[in-house]
């Protein structure tokens, strides 16, 4: 069983030709209303490739048309959202520029994402068979401590280092690190971590062995260049993408987490997980917003062999 404990916003994009630099207007003909949040997405992810009911989130939303449209989103495509609470804030918002390259920047207005406890994981039964996600979109906190009540009952954590927080104290990413089986970071992100624990290196590849000793395995989301996966035994691995057009990338490391985190649950070999993530994250980018292109079930293949 998959928990997703996360974020939920809804996603107000704008397609331009060039993001705008500071300072800089551009315009766009109009914008789209549609349903994100790296916790929603990867859940919706993780659902879109698992069997039915075999997916919960954990998360707030303001007690608004966005939270409750959020909701029934979630609802629609396989995830139990029973455990999805009220807060006095809005609906978490995210402000999205996508330009011709389908490349994106995003601002999120946090809202009730910030009202997210660990008390509100109490409904979900927590065992050696959950596989858990997390990212950083809300209070590190309650995430943590949910992370170590979920180790603590022999269950697995997948920790995702997005959005990097643009401060992070290094003994904050130790207890993080400490209390991840699975931390999937792009390229940029793994520089910084590893160099907030003291490795100066600007090779994401040496950053991620680096990570990886820390003991978790460390995967290494890279775009069009795939995955790079480094063992705690320090071997590593790589799977390439295929070659596509991306119409938007927003959302495709969030699938990659919801598929690879469905391998895991299926107890696939972690390679075979890898490909299948890989596969996943690459047909997210052919349709327009965060959700749209997470592929089915169907899509990916069941099978175990990559
Ligand atoms: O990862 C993409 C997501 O980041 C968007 O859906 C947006 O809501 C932001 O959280």
């Amino acid at each position: 069983m998959i928990l997703v404990f996360g974020s939920i916003n809804i996603d107000l994009v704008a397609r331009v030709a060039a993001i705008p630099q500071p300072g800089e207007t551009v315009l766009s003909p109009r914008y789209e209303t549609l349903f994100g949040g790296k916790g929603a997405n990867q859940a919706v992810a993780a659902a879109r490739a698992s069997l039915p009911h075999q997916v919960a989130i954990v998360a707030c939303v303001g007690n608004d048309a966005f939270g409750r449209s959020a909701r029934d989103n979630l609802a629609r495509n396989g995830v139990m959202a029973d455990l999805v609470a009220n807060s006095a804030e809005p609906t978490g918002c995210a402000f999205i520029t996508v330009d011709e390259r389908g490349e994106n920047a995003i601002t999120v207005a946090s809202g009730a994402n910030t009202s997210l406890t660990k008390a509100a994981v109490r409904g979900f039964a927590v065992d050696a068979a959950t596989v858990a996600l997390f990212q950083m979109e809300v209070p590190f906190v309650a995430s943590l401590d949910v992370a170590r009540h979920v180790r603590a009952a022999g269950g697995r954590v997948i920790w995702n280092l997005a959005p990097a927080p643009p401060s992070f104290p290094a003994s904050d990413l130790s207890d993080l690190l400490a209390t991840t089986d699975i931390f999937v970071v792009n390229e940029h992100e793994a520089i910084a971590a590893a160099a907030l624990l003291g490795c100066k290196n600007d090779d994401f590849r040496d950053a991620g062995s680096y990570l990886s000793g820390k003991g978790c395995l460390c995967v290494v989301t890279a775009g069009a260049r795939g995955a790079f996966a480094f063992h705690p035994d320090g071997h590593s691995e790589r799977v390439e993408a295929g070659l596509i057009q991306p119409i938007d990338t927003t959302g495709a490391g969030d699938t990659f987490v919801g598929v690879l985190a469905n391998g895991l649950d299926e107890a696939m070999p972690f390679t075979s997980a890898l490909h299948r993530a890989v596969r996943g994250a690459s047909l997210a980018c052919l349709a327009p917003g965060a959700q749209a292109g997470m592929p089915t079930r169907e899509q990916l293949g069941t099978t175990r062999e990559g």
